[in-house]
Formats: C-alpha cells, sequence, structure tokens
C-alpha cells in the first residue's frame, strides 16, 4: 500500500535562517545536523516531512560585510547562501526547503504579516534610543555591555548609539498572553535550564521593541512608510513560513500555513532564544497564526575547551572536517559526544577516538568478522532460522526487542547520545557474544544449527544497529544494509514506507536465506593527525 503526502501525518522543522555574513562555521552546521536527524528520524516513523533551512542575508550587518569584501549586498549573499547549500549536501542533510530571505515572495508573506499586525493596533510609531549591536543586530541594555560599551557576545564590537524614529512591536500587551502560554505549554520551551531562562526574562516585565529602521536600504521596506526598513529579526522569523510555500504557490500567509504549519519544532542555538520563545510567539499571537510547538535551544561548541571565535584562531571549518572524515563520522561525533542541549567541546584526538572504537572497531568489525563466518560456514545466506527458535533469553534477542522502544524514545526527546548509546550497547553485546560463543568452534563440533542461530542473532543485531543508527549515520548504514543483502537506501525520502520504523526497528526481520553481500569495512579507520 502506497500513501499519498495527505494521507500521513506532517511533520516539520527548523533550522535558523543563518547569516551569511561569512562561510558557514561549525555551530550552524551542528544545528543543521540535529536537524537533520530528527527530520530522517520522522521519515523512518512515515511522516511526511518538511526540514527547513536558509539564509538570513538582510539588515546592517550584511551589507556592512559586503561593503567591506567590495560587494553589492545581493551578490555577496548569492556567494555565501551557496556555500550553505553545498556544505549541507556534504553533510548529508535532506533539506526540503531552503529559503533566502531575498527570496521575492518572502517580501510578500512580510508585508502580509505587517499589515495584519498594524490592523491590530499593534504597530505604533515612536523614538527609539539605545545601544546597537550590529553583530547582534539588536539593543542592548547599558546594564548588560562590558567596559568601553563592548557587546558580551561580540567583545571586540562596540556597541553603537542609536537616536531615530521607528516602529515599534506592542510586545507588552501580549505579556499575560505568553505566561499562560508557558504554563499550559510546560514543554513549549526546551530545555528545563533555557525555559527557566525565558521565564525570569519574561517575569521583569516585557517591553515593546522597534521593528524598523532608518538610514538603511538593504531590507524590506515598511509598507506605510518606505523611508523605514522592517528590524531584520522580524523579517527573519517570518521566513520559517515563507519556507512553507509550494515553488509556484501564490506567496499569501494563508498558503503558506495550509499544510505543514504549525511547525513541531525550531530547533535554535541558546543565543537566540528571546527572540524564538518570547518575540515570535507574541508576534504570531498578534497575527492571530498559530504557534509552534517547541522551541528548543542547543549549547555552544567551544573547542579545547575554549570558546571558538575568529579573534582567537580557533575556528573549525566544517567542510575541511568532512573532506578529511566523511559526513557520517562529523553527524556521529556531534550527537554521540554531545548530550543535546549542554555546551560541548570539540576535540580531535577525542573525535578520532570515539569514532574509531564506535563506528570502526565495534559496529564496523562485528558485522565484518560475523560476515565472514557466514560466507564460511554458512553459504553466504542468511541462516535459514526462525526468530521463534531463537530462545527469548538470548542475550541479544531479549536486548534487541526493547532497543528499538528505548531509541525511539531518546530521539523522541532529542536525547541523540542515549541513542546511540543504547544502541552501541548491544552493538558490544554481539561482541562479547560472538566471543563466548565461539561459531568457529561450534563448527569444529558439528554444532550446525546452535552455530545458525549465533550467527542469525548477531547479524540481525547490527542490521537492528544500522536500521536505528541511520538517521545519524546514513551512509554506513547503508553499507551495512547492502551487505546484508537489502537493497534499501537510507536516502530515499520515502524510506517511511521501504523500511518502516514499525517493522524494521523490530528484532528478528532479517529473512532467512536472504543472499548476503561481501564484507567490506563500512567505516575505516582514523589516523589521529
Ligand atoms: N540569522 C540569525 C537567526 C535567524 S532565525 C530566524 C542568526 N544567525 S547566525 O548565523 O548567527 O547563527 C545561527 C545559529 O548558529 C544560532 O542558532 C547560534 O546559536 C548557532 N551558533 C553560533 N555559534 C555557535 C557555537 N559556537 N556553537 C553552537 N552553535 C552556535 O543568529
Amino acid at each position: 500500500m502506497s500513501f499519498s503526502v495527505t494521507d500521513q501525518e506532517t511533520f516539520s522543522i527548523t533550522t535558523p535562517i543563518y547569516y551569511v555574513n561569512d562561510v558557514p562555521h561549525i555551530g550552524s552546521a551542528y544545528t543543521t545536523i540535529a536537524a537533520d536527524v530528527i527530520a530522517r528520524y520522522q521519515r523512518l516513523q512515515g511522516k511526511s516531512v518538511r526540514m527547513v533551512t536558509g539564509t538570513d542575508e538582510h539588515g546592517q550587518k550584511i551589507q556592512r560585510t559586503a561593503e567591506a569584501v567590495g560587494r553589492l549586498p545581493q551578490e555577496h549573499s548569492d556567494l555565501i547562501a551557496k556555500e550553505f547549500a553545498t556544505l549541507w549536501q556534504r553533510l548529508s542533510i535532506q533539506v526540503d526547503s531552503f529559503i533566502r530571505t531575498t527570496d521575492p515572495r518572502h517580501e510578500a508573506i512580510v508585508k502580509e504579516f505587517f499589515q495584519r499586525v498594524w490592523e491590530k493596533g499593534d504597530i505604533y510609531s515612536g523614538q527609539q534610543q539605545g545601544w546597537y549591536c550590529v553583530a547582534c543586530e539588536e539593543f542592548k541594555e547599558e546594564r548588560d555591555l562590558l567596559e568601553g560599551h563592548h557587546c558580551p557576545l561580540h567583545p571586540n564590537k562596540k556597541v553603537e548609539w542609536r537616536d531615530e524614529q521607528n516602529y515599534f512591536f506592542r510586545l507588552s500587551k501580549y505579556q499575560s498572553q505568553l505566561e499562560q502560554l508557558y504554563q499550559t505549554h510546560p514543554d513549549f520551551i526546551q530545555p528545563e535550564s533555557r525555559r527557566n531562562e525565558v521565564l525570569s526574562f519574561v517575569s521583569q516585565g516585557l517591553q515593546d521593541f522597534s521593528i524598523s529602521r532608518v538610514n538603511l536600504d538593504w531590507g524590506i521596506p515598511v509598507p506605510a512608510n518606505p523611508n523605514h526598513t522592517i528590524y531584520v529579526w522580524f523579517d527573519a522569523l517570518l521566513a520559517y513560513i515563507t519556507a512553507l510555500l509550494e515553488p509556484n504557490q501564490e506567496p499569501t500567509l494563508a498558503n503558506a500555513t495550509a499544510k505543514w504549519y504549525p511547525f513541531n519544532i525550531h530547533l535554535i542555538g541558546k543565543d537566540i532564544l528571546r527572540f524564538h520563545a518570547v518575540y515570535w510567539p507574541a508576534m504570531l499571537m498578534s497575527a492571530e497564526i498559530p504557534l509552534p510547538d517547541r522551541v528548543f535551544g542547543h549549547g555552544f561548541l567551544t573547542k579545547d575547551g575554549q570558546k571558538i571565535s575568529k579573534t582567537v584562531g580557533n575556528v573549525i571549518d566544517p567542510v575541511d572536517l568532512v573532506d578529511r572524515y566523511s559526513a557520517d563520522a562529523v553527524r556521529y561525533y556531534f550527537l554521540k559526544e554531545i548530550e543535546f542541549g549542554r555546551d560541548g567541546d570539540f576535540n580531535e584526538t577525542r573525535f578520532v577516538n570515539i569514532l574509531n572504537a564506535d563506528l570502526a572497531n565495534d559496529l564496523g568489525n562485528l558485522l565484518n568478522r560475523t560476515l565472514k563466518m557466514v560466507h564460511k560456514y554458512c553459504g553466504g545466506h542468511v541462516p535459514a532460522i526462525e526468530v521463534t527458535q531463537i530462545p527469548p533469553d538470548d542475550v541479544l534477542r531479549s536486548k534487541g526487542e526493547e532497543l528499538g522502544k528505548q531509541v525511539a524514545a531518546a530521539y523522541e526527546e532529542l536525547a541523540f547520545s542515549q541513542a546511540c548509546e543504547a544502541v552501541m550497547a548491544l552493538v558490544r553485546a554481539g561482541n562479547k557474544y560472538v566471543d563466548e560463543q565461539a561459531p568457529w568452534s561450534l563448527f569444529k563440533q558439528g554444532k550446525q544449527t546452535e552455530l545458525e542461530q549465533v550467527l542469525y542473532s548477531v547479524l540481525e543485531s547490527v542490521r537492528l544497529a544500522a536500521y536505528l543508527l541511520s538517521p545519524i549515520i546514513p551512509d554506513i548504514s547503508h553499507a551495512v544494509y547492502r551487505q546484508l543483502g537489502f537493497s534499501i537506501s537510507f536516502n530515499d525520502p520515502n524510506i517511511g514506507t521501504e523500511a518502516p520504523f514499525s517493522s524494521h526497528a523490530k528484532w528478528g526481520v532479517l529473512p532467512a536465506t536472504q543472499a548476503l553481500g561481501e564484507p567490506e569495512p563500512v567505516f575505516q579507520r582514523l589516523e589521529i593527525p
């Protein structure tokens, strides 16, 4: 049976819309990998998935960057947007919609939204005075600044004094509605620590914020007053909605929100939490558009324990990492090593050691040694064993039967590290099982049925491990599946019908007598540089 898209439940997820002031860095790669893993998991569950990412191209920050390198802002944005799209391909990210805020359809969406909020009476003209950080594209409170008026997030940049007429959004009007939202939907902001941060910020009392700029050409003009440009954050948040338009659809809010909306998850870094958990829901409330289900703010990456920064000179180039180590290696390290939601560190020695231990030694080796034995002792076919012949208390069977549920719960909670741990526990048990059961000696003793049961149990455990890790390491999982005789690709967008979670996440799926492929290492050992 095949399902048309409308028969299926939908799932939509976003990454932030990345600034094009510079080529992608490891922080943007981290969020996008995580979003892709969630999207892939939901595809396995048979959902019709829309994974949204894109580039944030308007505003003073981008205008100045372009000027500094002698390009027009559009020309500069075109170049950098391409770098993002290429990196996502290199990292095996399945992007369903790549939105650029300079897309003409986006302007129509922003203007319609602005108009709605305007008609609601939530926009007024006022005088904005304050310290502005161009790198954050945000006004800062004097008390939050470092000495000499430097921004705490950009200590090498001075904030700038602004005193200009702006349009303001009546955020203060939504104070109690927001508080009610956080109370009635305790999962709206995750993890808990971020939720507490937001609750404490909101409890201090919300202030209206300015949503237009004067003396800035690079942006979308305010409909009623083209001397003003719409504030880049107001513009960028709406890109999430524009991204839901189908390619030739008329750009209206009604069209954009018809199918994939509301979003299931906005995945972001902790530095842009306020925009997503306070400003954005209030904007949506004003425009009377439903709110997303949850906003998840992950932690920050450091390198060798230090903040990653150009000034320190310790930036990690994601393209270089993929070139040297492969997409799956990069994906696995960041998700396995760092508890999602917390800050985490990149250290190249640990990177190499973890990958060698988990993917080359434990997973790769288990498949390789078992396949070789099956070729030698069972003629290159999956042993003709009925799962019911394997005792229910067989170590691998009993672990394997619990694993799908456990790993699904971990993915649902975005606990990727736990998902990896649980799967690797089965893999390690598989290696121990081979050592203990010693199939070579069962062969010598002529115990063919026992031998076949053992080898079936191990092969099936490797299969299950590869399936459950496929959202994280799709290329390796594909290689494992191929060697086990399947012609399923985990990059197939129809994977949810080809190999649905409801059947493939169970133990005992490997068909008896299926012809097996030649054993080849699925992950080459890495050298410490
Ligand atoms: N353009 C805005 C987002 C608009 S969304 C409507 C923006 N862009 S950004 O390119 O500066 O940042 C994108 C993301 O990268 C943020 O989620 C931020 O948290 C993340 N990171 C930036 N540096 C990071 C680390 N060192 N570690 C992890 N994530 C980091 O903000």
